[in-house]
This record gives structure tokens, sequence and C-alpha cells, in this order.
């Protein structure tokens, strides 16, 4: 039987105390922290570390995971921050459900899952394009590949190009401008403790506000 992205996740979690480091994404610190806060969605949102960060900077967040163990942990640390009333943790298996409603920020952030049928992740994602508010930003990182050193061979897994995910979200023409499309290569320490590297990309992507003659003239067209 295939192994649902809730099983998967929520033995992940389970079977560990802690599995990240509490601290945000710095792609996310580097990209929001000079937005001016608003509402933010955060898709696969872990143990909490981006959506605790961006409530501490006044965001409104809605925050989605599978993992229920991971929204306990979460919703845990927010409340103990005084941050409860600033996220609203939601489990969802996104490839079956989504949060409701548009978000100034919608936010991805290595939404990668060993589990995934074919095709999950860019349905996950074109549904998130879809909540970003006109004038909003869409941010996702990903893992470009594996990192140095990885002698596992995996032919299933692909880590797709910016180019195919950008191809893959459905963007209507004329009204989304690719702000950024980066690599980034970082220091990674692996499971041993051996120095490497990962290299990440990265995309940000605006949902163009039209003025209301644009907006006029598009409709009439
Ligand atoms: C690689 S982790 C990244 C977590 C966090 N965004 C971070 O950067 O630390 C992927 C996260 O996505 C969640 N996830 C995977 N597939 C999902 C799905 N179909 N629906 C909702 N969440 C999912 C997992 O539970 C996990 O927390």
């Amino acid at each position: 039987m295939t192994e649902t992205a809730q099983q998967f996740w929520e033995d992940f979690y389970h079977d560990r105390d802690q599995l990240w480091t509490g601290k945000p994404n710095p792609l996310l610190v580097r990209e929001v922290g000079s937005m001016t806060p608003g509402t933010a969605l955060d898709l696969g949102s872990g143990e909490g570390g981006d959506a605790i960060w961006l409530a501490e900077r006044g965001w409104q967040v809605t925050a989605a995971d599978v993992s229920a163990t991971a929204l306990r942990r979460a919703a845990a640390r927010a409340a103990d921050a005084g941050l409860a009333a600033r996220i609203d943790w939601q489990q969802h298996d996104l490839s079956q459900t989504f949060p409701t409603g548009t978000f100034t920020l919608v936010s991805a952030q290595y939404l990668h899952s060993p589990v995934a049928p074919a095709g999950e992740r860019e349905t996950i994602l074109r549904q998130a394009a879809r909540a970003v508010a006109p004038g909003g930003v869409l941010l996702i990182a990903g893992h470009a590949g594996w990192p140095s050193g990885h002698h596992e061979v995996h032919p299933e897994v692909h880590f797709p190009t910016t180019a195919e995910v950008v191809g893959s979200l459905g963007l209507e023409p004329g009204h989304w401008r690719v702000e950024l499309d980066e690599l980034i290569t970082h220091d990674w320490t692996g499971p041993d403790g051996q120095p490497g590297s990962r290299t990440d990309n990265l995309l940000r992507i605006r949902h163009q506000a039209m003025s209301t003659d644009t907006a006029k003239s598009a409709a009439d067209r």
C-alpha cells in the first residue's frame, strides 16, 4: 500500500523530540525582513520556525502542515512566546484540502516529501499561487539537488528547477512578475558532522496589482 503524506510525516515527527532547529529559514528572513507585515500563509510549516518568526514581526499567519504532532509542537512554542493569537495552525494534506483566503505572502519553504506522487507538489504550488492577494508575493524555496557527499542513488527523486516550477504554476500572463530566480549554495553539515555544501533555489514571484484602468481594459478585451 502506498504510504500517505500524513502517515509518513506523522511518524517522522513522532519518532523524534525535535526535527528542525526552531529557527526561521535564512532565505525567508532575507526576503521578508524588509516587507511590511500583512497576512501570511506558511505551507508545510513543520515545527513552526518560520510562522513564529513572521508572527513576532507583526504578520498574521496561517500555518498549514499535514502532521498533527508538528502542529502541536509549533502551537505550544507560539503560545509560550505569547503569539497564540497571531497564528492559525491548520492541519491539511495540502494535496487534498487547502486553507481558504488570500494572503500578502504565501511561503513554501522546502515543501519536499519523499512520499509525494509525481505532480503533487506542482498541484499544491498552483493552489499556493491562487492564494496570493494582488500585490502580494509567492516565495518558494527548494533544494536543487542532494547535498555534497550524498552517495545514495535515488533515481526516482527529482528536484525541480525554478524554470520547471514557474512553468507548472499556471500563472496568468501579464499578472505576475518573477522578481527573483536564484541558486544559492551554502555550507551543509552531514549527519556525521562532515562539512559539505548544498544548493537550493529560490523564487520570489509577485502577483501584480493592476490599476483600475488596466483592470478595466483587461476585462473589456
Ligand atoms: C522538509 S519539511 C520543511 C518544513 C519547514 N517548511 C522548514 O523549512 O523547516 C516539509 C514539511 O512539509 C510537510 N508536508 C509534506 N507534505 C505535505 C502535504 N501533502 N500537506 C501538508 N504538509 C505537508 C511535512 O509535514 C513537513 O513539515
